[in-house]
Order: structure tokens, then C-alpha cells, then sequence
């Protein structure tokens, strides 16, 4: 191992450590946020979502990965949660299994309660190294996870890995549309405050994905900046903060340490999200 690696897997293990802090204390909160547990931002579509009911949009996000993504076979969801994503795609498609991976031992145990009685499972991995063997699953997805690990090349290689020849990896996530040393003062601003509330090692630059794909062997690469589907969803945040906090207030709650973290994490998302020039929400799909 080179220092290079042996810096990247540091970094990789001290951003697990505070992930799993971040998860295993705030998922809870999210029930605020997606009666569902969708821990993901919401899709809007004028015939099929109602852009004033958070959980249609982000369900319809989910059916949005599964469009693309194939409702056959044995998937993996790389960075599950509490396996939001893979309940929908459980309930709506006959012909799946979905196996989900989490650094949270909070998310596996309480997502499998949820799963109870369906084909899916979550287990306690690490997306970079999973225990799969090669060419285990007929498809990958991670909405909002390959964030955490700053999109280095690592979980892309995984996906690689443990995927089928000709199977399908689909990643919905936030990236920065330039390098990092380029933003402006306000950008790095809420950039900063959005990796440190929501342990993210660092956001990839868009245009460099592309390449990273590629190198990795990957092919039909179909990147699709989705920025203003994501945008209404983006807009409850403001609303979905202040009820959670007027409950806490009413029920007289303490705030946690990880919960303070998120809720800043999910206001420094708002913040950024608007600003287009730095900051934009992507659909990547591609095939081994
Ligand atoms: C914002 S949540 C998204 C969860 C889910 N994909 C959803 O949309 O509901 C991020 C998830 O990524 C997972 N995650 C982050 N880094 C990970 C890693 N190295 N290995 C496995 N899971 C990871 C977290 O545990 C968490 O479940």
C-alpha cells in the first residue's frame, strides 16, 4: 500500500467512525422528515408527485432509480439506511431481492424490523469492502451514501467488484460542479458546514466522474443533472427543521449532539442548493 492509500483509507476509517455516530443517534429524526424513512431528497414530477406532500416526491425518487436501475434479480443498496429505498422497491416489484449495507447498527437492526416478511436485508458493512464475492448482484444503487466517502473512487470499484457483467450501478447523490479551490467565499462556506454536519468526506466534481467511471471499466454513462426535479423537495427543509424543533420544545426534549449536527447539515444543504453554479443533484447510471 502506497502513502496515497494508506492516507485515503485513514481518511475512509475516521469518516466511518463519525458516520456511524451520525446514524446511530439521528436516524430517528428522520422520521420527521419521511413517514417512509426515505433519508434522501424527493423527485417532482407534475403528474405523479404533489410537490406540497414531501413523502410523493420522495418515493418518486426511489421509482426513479428503479426505472433505471431494472426490477429483476438481486440488487444491493450501497449505503441503505433504514432500507427506505429497498421497502418501496420490495412493495412494488414481485422479482427482487435486495441485500442493503449500513455503518449504523442502529439502521440494520431497526431497518430489518422493517423489512420483516420481505426479501431484503441489511446488513452491518462497509460499501468499500463488502464481504460479497464478485459478480454477486444484478444491480447497485446508492441515493445520497457514495457522498460520505467524498466520492473517491473506492465504493464505484466495489460496485464494480460485486456486479454482474452487463448489470447496472445508479447513484442519485449532490455533487460540486467545480473543484473545491474554486468556489467562492459563500460557496466554501456552506460546502464546509455541509460535509461537518453530515460527515461527508468531501463532494466529487461532476465533470471528473465521468473519467473515474470509465478508468474503473465502467460503460454507458449516463449523467443527468436533475437539480430542478430535486429543488421542491429541498424547499421543506426550512419547514421540516421547524416542526421538528417546536416538537422538541413542546415534548421538552433535550436536543442530541449527532441531532444538532444533522439538523445544521440539512440547513447548509438548503443553502447550497440554491446556489446552481457551484452545487448540483445528479442521476448516474452506468454498466459493468
Ligand atoms: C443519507 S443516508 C441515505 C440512506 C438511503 N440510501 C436512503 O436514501 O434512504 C446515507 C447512508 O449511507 C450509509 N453509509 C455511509 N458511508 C457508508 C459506508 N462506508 N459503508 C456503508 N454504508 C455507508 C449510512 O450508514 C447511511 O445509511
Amino acid at each position: 500500500m502506497n502513502m496515497l492509500q494508506l492516507n485515503t483509507e485513514l481518511l475512509h476509517a475516521q469518516n466511518n467512525r463519525s458516520t456511524a455516530d451520525l446514524y446511530n443517534e439521528a436516524t430517528e429524526d428522520y422520521e420527521f422528515w419521511s413517514r417512509d424513512f426515505n433519508m434522501h431528497f424527493g423527485y417532482y414530477s407534475p403528474l405523479s408527485t404533489d410537490p406540497f406532500r414531501r413523502d410523493s416526491m420522495l418515493n418518486e425518487m426511489n421509482r426513479q432509480i428503479y426505472q433505471r436501475l431494472g426490477t429483476k434479480g438481486v440488487l444491493c443498496d450501497m449505503g441503505c439506511g433504514m432500507g427506505g429505498t429497498m421497502k418501496f422497491g420490495l412493495k412494488n416489484y414481485r422479482d427482487l431481492k435486495i441485500i442493503g449495507v449500513t455503518l449504523s447498527d442502529f439502521q440494520a437492526e431497526e431497518g430489518n424490523k422493517r423489512l420483516k416478511g420481505m426479501d431484503g436485508i441489511i446488513l452491518k458493512e462497509d460499501y468499500n469492502h463488502t464481504s460479497f464475492a464478485n459478480e454477486t448482484f444484478d444491480g447497485a444503487m446508492a441515493v445520497e451514501s457514495f457522498c460520505h466517502s467524498g466520492h473517491s473512487a473506492d465504493p464505484f470499484k466495489e460496485a464494480w467488484r460485486i456486479l454482474k457483467p452487463g448489470a447496472k450501478l445508479v447513484i442519485a447523490d449532490a455533487f460540486l460542479k467545480k473543484d473545491y479551490e474554486d468556489l467562492c467565499i459563500g460557496g466554501s462556506y456552506c460546502y464546509k458546514g455541509l460535509c461537518n454536519g453530515w460527515s461527508l468526506e468531501k463532494l466529487g466534481n461532476i465533470h471528473r466522474i465521468k473519467t473515474m467511471l470509465e478508468e474503473i471499466g465502467f460503460r454507458d454513462i449516463n449523467i443527468e443533472d436533475i437539480s430542478f426535479r430535486v429543488a421542491p423537495s429541498v424547499l421543506h427543509v426550512p419547514f421540516a427543521i421547524s416542526g421538528f424543533l417546536l416538537r422538541k420544545i413542546y415534548n421538552a426534549e433535550p436536543l442530541k449532539t449527532q441531532s444538532i449536527k444533522n439538523l445544521k447539515g440539512s440547513l447548509f444543504a438548503l443553502l447550497s442548493g440554491v446556489q446552481l453554479n457551484n452545487f448540483g443533484y445528479y442521476i448516474i447510471t452506468c454498466t459493468k
